[in-house]
């Protein structure tokens, strides 16, 4: 699914500016990570993709569609094919783990045709092969929020198999999970991406995580993209400028001034 961004700015109603001006084009089947210090505007940006939250400047088109200007039926019918992941995994807890991959399908099929009891086989159907995929089947009759983060997760793509997405936006899918379920998770998001050709924005503070699975990285500073290229094109001094941190003053063990990948791997963790 193609996005185009261009200008965009975003001022909260309080003032404050999370967005200045952002530039950056997607086109089908991407793999971006989205990096930046803390406040830098990731999350808004997201948001503004989902149209969450209104762009105070600029524009954004998905699919050809500019979710500001375009009627709502239109970012309605939009949106349903955008997915989204978050930290807080943010599914209903208080309901089990089938229903909420069937809250999947709310926004094409409408409450009833949706919810268990009553949704039709067919839905249901689709939604054990989507659990079956994430590998939670047996868990399907679980209240979603007896769950562990990791499967948590799980059921979130689940639900966006459910949906159909076109568009993945994950803000920090990950963050809140041990070293194994963060390489599962990882693995299981990115082979779902590949295997329904799926755009994906994700929102990483994990640099090594960025550069083993993204194709592209995208750096936000200070409300603007300051870095956009391919991993291996993400060296120490642009990540400390990126971070606003001080550059090293010991030189690098190799006195090359491109330090590889692994090495700001081993010394920049953020
Ligand atoms: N609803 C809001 N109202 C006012 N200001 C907001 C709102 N949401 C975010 N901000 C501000 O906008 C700026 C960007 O926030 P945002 O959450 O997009 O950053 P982020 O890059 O996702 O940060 P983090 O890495 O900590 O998640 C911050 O200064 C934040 O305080
Ligand atoms: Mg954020």
């Amino acid at each position: 699914m193609q996005i185009q961004v261009s200008g965009v700015g975003k001022t909260y109603p309080d003032g404050t500016r999370a967005l200045e001006a952002v530039d950056f084009s997607i086109t089908s089947g991407d793999g971006v990570v989205l990096l930046g210090a803390n406040g830098c505007g990731k999350s808004t940006l997201l948001k503004c993709l989902l149209g969450l939250e209104r762009v105070t400047n600029g524009r954004i088109e998905i699919a050809g569609v500019d979710i500001g200007r375009a009627r709502r039926r239109e970012v309605l019918r939009l949106r349903r094919s955008i997915g989204s992941v978050f930290q807080q995994f943010n599914l209903v807890g208080n309901l089990t783990v089938f229903q909420n991959v069937l809250f999947g399908r709310l926004g094409s099929d409408g409450f009833f045709a949706s919810l268990a009891p009553t949704a039709r086989p067919v839905l249901r159907d689709r939604a054990v092969a989507c659990l079956e995929r994430v590998g939670l089947a047996d868990l399907a009759r679980r209240r979603t929020d007896t769950l562990s983060g990791g499967q948590q997760q799980r059921v979130a793509f689940a639900r966006m198999l459910m949906q159909d997405a076109k568009l993945v936006l994950a803000d920090e899918p990950v963050a809140s999970l041990d070293p194994k379920a963060v390489r599962e998770v990882m693995d299981l998001l990115f082979e779902i991406v590949r295997e329904r050709q799926m755009t994906v924005v994700c929102v990483l503070h994990q640099l090594d995580l960025a550069v083993e699975y993204a194709g592209r990285i995208v750096g936000l500073k200070h409300g603007r993209v300051a870095f956009d290229a391919t991993p291996d094109a993400l060296d120490r001094a642009t990540l400390d400028s990126l971070y606003d941190r001080a550059p090293d003053a010991s030189p690098a063990p190799s006195e090359d001034p491109h330090v590889s990948i692994a090495e700001t791997r081993a010394t920049a963790a953020v």
